[in-house]
C-alpha cells in the first residue's frame, strides 16, 4: 500500500488494522517491519496520501477500492486443522464490508487464500441490504520479504483475477491501471478469479519444492563427497532450470511456504486428489527432516553430546534483511539442542530478545539454558561450537581467528546457509562444516 501511494500521488491510500499498537508504530519512527528500504518509501508518503487508521468502519465507508490483506494462518482445530486455512479473519472482514459500505466497492483478495474464496466473499457482501454491488478481484502479492521494495518496484508479473463478466472486466481495468502508473503494461496479467487465487499457493509451491529438491541432494552430497553449490552451479547454468533458488540450506522458514503448501495438499484432498496432496506433503516433510538433520549433525560431531555445551546460534530471523521469525529454521535447530541439553546463546542482528526467547519457549517460558547474546563475539564467547542459520551478511566478516581463540577446542562450525569461507576457517583451527559440502 505504500508503494502504491508512492507512485500514485493522486490516490489516498489508508492503511487500517484492528490492532492499534501496529497502526501506532506506522505512525511512529520506529516501523512494526524491518525492511531494507521501506522506511524510505513510508516517509514520503506519509501524511501526504498515506495514512494509517484502526477507523475501519469508516475508511470502508469513504473508499472505493478495498485490498483484504488480513492474516490467513493455517487452521489449529476442527475440520483440517494442521494444513487448512484459517479464514475467519477473512469472513469478518467481508461481514464488516457488508455492515458499513454505503456504495458499491471493489474488494480486491490481497492475502493469500485457497482456491474458491471469492465466493464465500462474494456471498457475504451480497447480505448487505442496501443493495450495492461490489466486484471481487483476486491479486496475490508476489513479493518476498527482504527484498520487498525492490520486488514492489519492478514485480516480475502483477497479477489480477476477475469475473469475466461486464463489470467483472471494468474491475480488473481499474485495478490494473493503478499498477499501470509504474509497472509495464504487459507485466499486468489478468486471468479469471480462479487461476489468480491458485496460482498464488502454485507458485510458492513450486519455490519450496525447489529448496527442498536441492536440500535432497545436499544430504546426498555429504555421502558422496560432492559439492552442492559445485552441482547447483552446473545445473543451474542448463536455461531449462536457471540459476536461482538453488541454494542448500538448514530449510526454508517464514509465513508462507509452509503454510501455502499444506494449504494446496489440504486443497487437493478436499477435491478427491490425494495423490497430488502426498506429492505436495513430501516437500514439507523434507524441509521438516533438513531442519532436524541440522542440529542432529551437530550433536553428533561434538562426540554425541552436547549436554552443558555452549552452542552459539547466529541469526534467528527466517532469513536475511528481515525481522520475521515465523516458521524460522533457527526456531527447530535451538529447540532440538536445548532437548539435548545444550546451553542455546543465540544472536540476531534484528530480531528482539523477547521474541527469540517466546519463539523457542513460549511466551512467558524461560530456560536457562536459552540466552541472548547483544553481539555474534558475544555469544561466541566459549562456546563449544558455532551454528550459522541465517544468512546475514554480518557473519560474513566476522573475525573468525579472535572468535577462534575464545573458544575450547576443538572448536566447531557449522554453517547452515554455507556463506562462509570453510577453508580459510579450517586454515585458522576450525572444525568447519557447510551443508551439502565434503567433509575434511
Ligand atoms: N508476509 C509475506 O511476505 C507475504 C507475501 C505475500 C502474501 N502474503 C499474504 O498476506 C496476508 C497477510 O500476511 P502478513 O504477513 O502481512 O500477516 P500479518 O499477520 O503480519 O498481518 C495481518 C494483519 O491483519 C490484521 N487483521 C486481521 N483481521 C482483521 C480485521 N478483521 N480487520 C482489520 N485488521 C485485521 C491483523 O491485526 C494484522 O495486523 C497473508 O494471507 C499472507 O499469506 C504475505
Amino acid at each position: 500500500m505504500a508503494m502504491i501511494a508512492l507512485k500514485c500521488p493522486d490516490i489516498n491510500v489508508t492503511v487500517v488494522d484492528m490492532n492499534a499498537g501496529r497502526i501506532a508504530a506506522w505512525n511512529s519512527d520506529k516501523l512494526p517491519i524491518f525492511e531494507p528500504g521501506l522506511d524510505d518509501v513510508v516517509k514520503q508518503a506519509r501524511g501526504r496520501n498515506l495514512f494509517f487508521s484502526t477507523d475501519v468502519a469508516g475508511q470502508i465507508k469513504k473508499c472505493d477500492i478495498i485490498f483484504v490483506a488480513v492474516n490467513t494462518p493455517t487452521k489449529t482445530y476442527g475440520v483440517g486443522a494442521g494444513r487448512a486455512a484459517d479464514l475467519r479473519y477473512i469472513e469478518s472482514v467481508a461481514r464488516t464490508i457488508a455492515e458499513h459500505a454505503d456504495s458499491g466497492k471493489i474488494i480486491v483478495e490481497k492475502s493469500t487464500i485457497p482456491v474458491k474464496t471469492a465466493d464465500a466473499i462474494k456471498a457475504i457482501v451480497a447480505s448487505n441490504s442496501k443493495g450495492h454491488k461490489f466486484e471481487v478481484l483476486s491479486n496475490p502479492e508476489f513479493l518476498a520479504e527482504g527484498t520487498a521494495i525492490a520486488d514492489l518496484l519492478a514485480p516480475d508479473r502483477v497479477l489480477i483475477g476477475g469475473e469475466r463478466t461486464p463489470g467483472g472486466e471494468k474491475a480488473i481495468e481499474t485495478l490494473a491501471n493503478v499498477y499501470a502508473r509504474w509497472v509495464p503494461r504487459e507485466r499486468v496479467i489478468t486471468t479469471n478469479l480462479w487461476s489468480s487465487e491458485l496460482s498464488k499457493l502454485v507458485a510458492n509451491a513450486f519455490l519450496a519444492q525447489r529448496i527442498s529438491s536441492i536440500n535432497s541432494i545436499s544430504a546426498l552430497c555429504e555421502a558422496t563427497g560432492a559439492d552442492v553449490d559445485e552441482v547447483a552451479n552446473a545445473i543451474g547454468k542448463d536455461s531449462r532450470i536457471g540459476p536461482k533458488f538453488l541454494k542448500a540450506s538448514v530449510g526454508f522458514g517464514g509465513s508462507c511456504f509452509q503454510k501455502d503448501i499444506l494449504n494446496l495438499t489440504y486443497l487437493c484432498e478436499s477435491f478427491g486428489l490425494p495423490e497430488v496432496a502426498a506429492y505436495w506433503t513430501s516437500v514439507v516433510g523434507l524441509n521438516d527432516w533438513q531442519k532436524s538433520r541440522f542440529a542432529a549433525r551437530i550433536v553428533k560431531s561434538l562426540f554425541n553430546t552436547v549436554a552443558d555445551k555452549k552452542i552459539a546460534v547466529l541469526g534467528f530471523a527466517f532469513k536475511k534483511d528481515t525481522n520475521d521469525t515465523r516458521e524460522s529454521a533457527a526456531i527447530n535447530v535451538c529447540r532440538d539442542l536445548l532437548s539435548e541439553h545444550a546451553k542455546v546463546c543465540v544472536y540476531d542482528p534484528k530480531v528482539p530478545a523477547d521474541e527469540i526467547t517466546a519463539d523457542v519457549l513460549g511466551k512467558g517460558v524461560e530456560n536457562a539454558r536459552l540466552s541472548i547474546a547483544k553481539d555474534a563475539y558475544d555469544a561466541c564467547a566459549g562456546a563449544h561450537a558455532i551454528a550459522i542459520v541465517t544468512e546475514w551478511d554480518e557473519f560474513k566478516t566476522l573475525d573468525y581467528a579472535k572468535i577462534y581463540a575464545g573458544m575450547p577446542k576443538p572448536a566447531f562450525l557449522f554453517d547452515g546457509r554455507n556463506i562462509v569461507n570453510l577453508a580459510a576457517l579450517r586454515q585458522i583451527g576450525f572444525t568447519a562444516s557447510g551443508i551439502g559440502k565434503p567433509m575434511v
